[in-house]
């Protein structure tokens, strides 16, 4: 059973339990102004801010470079909060050595295959940094750009809007590309996040977040129980590279039938060539119900240990989920732990993997006077 998540947090906070890291429990049901602190320091001496916000019982913790949710803590049915997103605790291991903890994607979310397209009768060559691939936008995607980041409070809501435009050619990709990607915190505790962006070239773009989540807590140990539900009846193959191969393929009698949810570890060992190709689970689900012009539910995750839940809406087609299965003990944490393979899990709302050398996929083109515009909404509970 789920509770009224307003009523847990009240009651947790009546009962003194709310106090974390963030300091201070004066209104856990409220909307907090968003507070600025400087986090650090890039090597050309650009400063880096940490915003800290809250609303509904959820707090967050978003980084100017690369719009990074450092830390994202909700509570459980008891009220006890837990950090449930990968990070680091500082500036330096971000710029180093991140596996894309927590930040915004772009220009392009996940791969283009050898790094090329044609648009309009024109090819492109993009920044190459994943083998032959084009990786997350290249080798110095959206999650390595400083954003300018404008907070706000407006009515029951507070948030941040973040602004980035990247310059024509950058990474290879044509057009200047202007976007602004809000992040929300609702009254509800619901994270929403807004992205839009305008050209004035023809260009591609596919923007998402790469949030690592493990909902007992960072650091506690590898995801394989969560219980997980996606709303698809296919899924991309992809090859060695993990390319999709172009098939829209059934999830029945597959391991990547997550249509009832079942816990991850359940199949992951299952000798499938996909599970083999990926280390894991690495791949993108059509989602049923295509593009929508307002998000609809599309996934469930769940702890057993915790009872926390993770509802996700999206107005987008397709959902990566990615069974962390790169992280090797080499990073140490926020919470000072080494994350192990299948330590946390991404679940990135998107356009299809390689659309631009797809036809039959869903377009990723945007064209001068045209908006992207897509919205996708992290709903907890207890
Ligand atoms: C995405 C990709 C993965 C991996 C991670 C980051 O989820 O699909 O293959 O690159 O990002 O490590």
């Amino acid at each position: 059973m789920e509770l009224n998540r307003r009523t847990v947090i009240a009651g947790a906070a009546a009962a003194g339990m709310a106090a974390t890291a963030f300091g201070g429990t004066a209104h856990a049901t409220g909307g907090r102004k968003p507070v600025k602190e400087l986090f650090g320091k890039l090597a050309d001496g650009t400063k880096v801010y940490r915003w800290s916000l809250e609303n509904g019982g959820t707090r967050m913790k978003v980084l100017s470079y690369g719009g990074i949710v450092q830390a994202l803590e909700i509570p459980d049915s008891r009220g006890r909060y837990r950090n449930v997103s990968l990070g680091f605790d500082n500036l330096d291991d971000y710029v180093a050595s991140s596996p894309y903890f927590g930040a915004l994607i772009g220009r392009y979310g996940n791969r283009i295959a050898k790094g090329r397209f044609t648009l309009d009768g024109k090819d492109h060559q993009l920044s190459v940094n994943d083998g032959d691939n084009s990786l997350h936008g290249g080798a110095q995607g959206f999650d390595k750009r400083v954003w300018d980041v404008e907070p706000f409070s407006q009515g029951s809501d507070v948030g941040l809007r973040l602004y980035y435009t990247g310059v024509d050619g950058e990474m290879g990709y044509p057009g200047t590309l202007r976007s602004k990607v809000t992040y929300t915190l609702t009254r509800d505790g619901d994270w929403r996040i807004d992205y839009e962006a305008t050209t004035d070239k023809a260009t591609v773009v596919n923007l998402t977040s790469h949030v690592y989540w493990n909902l007992a807590g960072e650091g506690s140990g590898s995801i394989y129980d969560h219980e997980l539900s996606i709303a698809a009846s296919r899924y991309t193959p992809v090859d060695s590279g993990l390319i999709p191969t172009g098939e829209l393929a059934k999830v029945a009698g597959t391991p990547f039938d997550f249509r009832r949810s079942k816990a991850i570890g359940r199949d992951i060992r299952v000798a499938h060539q996909q599970l083999l190709y990926g280390k894991g689970i690495d791949h993108n689900w059509a989602l049923d119900k295509g593009i929508t012009s307002t998000p609809e539910h599309v996934a469930t995750l769940r702890d057993p240990s915790s009872g926390r839940t993770l509802k996700i809406a999206t107005t987008e087609p397709g959902l990566q989920f990615y069974s962390g299965n790169f992280l090797d003990g080499t990073l140490v944490g926020t919470g000072g732990s080494v994350y192990r393979q299948g330590d946390a899990l991404c679940l990135e709302t998107q356009h299809f993997p390689d659309s631009p050398n797809q036809p039959s996929f869903p377009s990723t083109v945007l064209r001068p006077g045209q908006t992207y515009r897509t919205t996708t909404v992290h709903s907890f509970g207890a």
